[in-house]
């Protein structure tokens, strides 16, 4: 398959997992392996958050919506998630933040710094339907700038999008990796959301991040948080980002390319083949029946 190559290329092989050359990495280390080596090192502080989700899952969103919620105001973080993401920036830059630190990676639990535990960290993850996960990366993969665009069509991105050869893996396998660990581990804060939740009543979501988190706001602010980080919000923002060259050169020329895309639950209807759908079903439910892990796939 071409496209296995093509992510071959963009990928390094570290502990199993398929890790993407993300574009910094690429420039600032000579050694992936040893810089992600060097995360379990790094310092955490008992106030710090981790927002640790699959791509395409929300990451954006949340991370506005925490960073306004801990700092009780509404205010914008930088746009570039980058910045913040644990495999990007490794122990060099994760020790270099200071606190109050939100920060978020695509890995697994075992690859995290070990103080994640010891200190008990409060995890966050939001999961979304894996085929509305699918539609969104293909579009982040195609339009992302060279040397990482993917040359594929939708049908065989979803062929490989369940592989283990996939960046950071398939998302089965992300799913029922955290799932085992963070068994392990029951002291360990860790709070569930889903996408379509947010979608559905974004306010109870945001009111339940504020349960959890500890925070003293009111209803009255969690409700101004959802307005300040709607869709046609950030995407504004989104844009602003570009024109300040805070995202230059995220996105091939031309491409139409956004963390902003939709943000609606079931376009994958868009997108899969009655086929196509049913044979990621199949391969879905081979891994994930009995898993506990349910998704919404449509909204009413
Ligand atoms: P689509 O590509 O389906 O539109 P991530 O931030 O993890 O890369 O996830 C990106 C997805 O989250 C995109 O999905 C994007 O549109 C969606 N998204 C971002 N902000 C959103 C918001 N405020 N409301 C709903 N969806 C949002």
């Amino acid at each position: 398959m071409a496209v296995l190559k093509q992510i071959a290329k963009a990928t390094f092989v570290y502990d199993d997992l398929c890790i993407p050359m993300l574009p910094r990495l690429r420039i600032t280390c000579d050694n992936p392996t040893e810089q992600m080596k060097s995360i379990k090192s790094a310092r955490m502080y008992e106030d710090d958050i981790i927002l640790c989700a699959y791509p395409k899952s929300g990451n954006h969103w949340l991370s506005q919506v925490l960073h306004m919620l801990t700092h009780g105001s509404i205010q914008y973080a930088s746009p570039l998630l980058a910045s913040r993401l644990i495999e990007l920036i490794s122990k060099k830059g994760i020790d270099a933040l200071s606190p109050p630190r939100i920060l978020h990676t695509h890995l697994p639990l075992r690859m995290l710094p070990t103080q994640v535990v010891e200190k008990k960290i409060k995890c966050i993850q939001i999961l979304r339907n894996p085929k509305d996960v699918c539609v969104s990366y293909f579009n982040h993969a195609t339009k992302i700038a060279p040397p990482d665009t993917l040359e594929v069509d939708f049908p065989e991105f979803t062929d490989v999008f369940l592989t283990e050869k996939f960046p950071y893996g398939s998302y089965y396998d992300y799913l029922l990796t955290w799932k085992a660990d963070v068994s392990k581990y029951p002291d360990l804060p860790f709070l569930t959301m889903f996408y379509e939740d947010m979608k559905v009543d974004p306010v109870k979501c945001v009111k339940d991040l504020r349960t959890f988190l500890g925070l003293n706001i009111k209803d009255t602010f969690c409700e101004a948080v959802v307005e300040a980080c709607s869709f046609d919000k950030l995407k504004m923002k989104e844009s602003l980002g570009i024109k300040d060259g805070v995202l230059v050169d995220v996105w091939k020329e031309n491409s139409g390319g956004t963390f902003h895309r939709k943000g609606e639950v079931g376009d994958w209807k868009n997108w899969f083949t009655v086929a196509d759908s049913e044979r990621f079903d199949e391969k879905w439910n081979e891994k994930m029946n009995g898993s506990g892990i349910e998704f919404s796939y449509s909204i009413a």
